[in-house]
């Protein structure tokens, strides 16, 4: 009985070495391609908000097709948190460091100090101010808030009071979008009755702007909200007031849920900007720098000290017209999209 015992012991130590699950060659195994392959840190915001969780399985599934390998952080929202996590790359001499920065101006130390250790530094999606970072890859944010403003002329003939919600203040496309929205209402008789921010992209702040405005005895023409997690807020405060579909309401990102609200007619427009473009391109630069070569781009901002190369892509308007040609099939799929409207 030992015998057969030892002997199927035996056994199954032979297949565990040969299948390579024997724990110290695993373990070896995985610190010689550690050493070897490209390291990228990457440091998000948060994950609460559809998109990023996009962003960051198609960044992490691009940088492994050409061989780096990359360690996610999240900094949950919390600005100290993602400084220590940027130096936790910076000690572990990650070769690149990628960053969604919850405040733009709060990380130029903590940059600097990577970019002093040699490891080069992407600004992902928001730009950090006064930091010098080797890249910053992200939509025409500016666009992004044209857009909005120039589908809200034609749907209310240019002319009307809306009120606007923000995201948060301290996320530098908060200010882009915004002006370009403002941009986009001169010389039309919009008015822009109120405007709030939601503070770390909290859309419920967005539901009380939006319910205390109303409760005031106001019906705007439109809202204007910086995102659509704000967009789905609003709406629901003007469900609330039996008011949704009568208030045009637009957004960005193309969620789900707003796309939803599109065809069923409780948000007019939202903004769609390929994430797929972003971060294959975010992953393949990542890899470039860390080989030493410098990606072209076509063009370049000022981060309020210095210019840095810009990787600038282009948003798209979606409404119910183009939700088929733009959104179905390549965001999100017809039956989704489409669930609460009768043929
Ligand atoms: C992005 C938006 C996103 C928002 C909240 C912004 O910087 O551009 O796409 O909805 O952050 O996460």
């Amino acid at each position: 009985m030992k015998k057969i015992s030892f002997l199927i012991l035996a056994l199954i130590l032979t297949v565990m070495s040969v299948a390579g699950c024997g724990q110290a060659a695993g373990e070896n195994d995985a610190e010689v391609e550690e050493s070897d392959a490209i390291q990228i840190g990457f440091s998000m915001d948060s994950f609460l908000i559809e998109r990023w969780q996009r962003d960051r399985d198609i960044f992490v599934s691009k940088a492994q097709e050409l061989g780096a390998e990359v360690n996610v952080q999240n900094a949950n929202g919390e600005v100290s948190r993602q400084i220590s996590q940027i130096e936790y790359f910076i000690e572990k001499e990650m070769d690149v460091i990628v960053i969604v920065a919850i405040d733009g101006g709060a990380l130029s130390e903590v940059v600097e100090k990577a970019k002093k250790a040699g490891i080069r530094v992407i600004a992902y999606d928001r730009l950090i101010l006064d930091a010098n970072v080797d890249l910053y890859i992200s939509f025409d944010n500016e666009k992004v808030g044209t857009l909005m403003g120039e589908l809200l002329r034609e749907a209310l003939e240019d002319e009307g009071t809306i009120i606007c919600i923000n995201g948060s203040p301290t996320d530098n496309n908060v200010k882009l979008v915004f002006g370009g929205f403002q941009k986009a209402l001169q010389g039309s008789d919009i008015l822009i009755d109120e405007t709030g921010y939601a503070d770390h992209w909290l859309a419920e702040i967005g539901f009380d702007f939006v319910s205390d405005y109303l409760a005031k005895g106001n019906v705007p023409d439109a809202i204007m909200c910086g995102n659509d997690d704000i967009a789905t807020q609003v709406v629901k405060a003007l469900s609330e007031n039996r008011l949704a579909g009568q208030v045009y309401v637009t957004g960005q990102d193309a969620d789900l849920a707003a796309c939803q609200r599109i065809v069923e007619g409780t948000q007019h427009m939202t903004v769609y900007k390929p994430l797929e473009l972003l971060a294959q391109r975010a992953a393949e630069m990542s890899v470039a720098l860390a080989e030493g070569e410098m990606p072209e781009t076509q063009s370049v901002v000022n981060d309020g000290t210095f210019d840095v190369p810009f990787e600038k892509l282009d948003p798209v308007a979606v409404t119910k017209e183009n939700m088929d040609e733009v959104i179905i099939g390549k965001y999100h799929q017809k039956n989704e999209v489409y669930l609460n409207v009768q043929e």
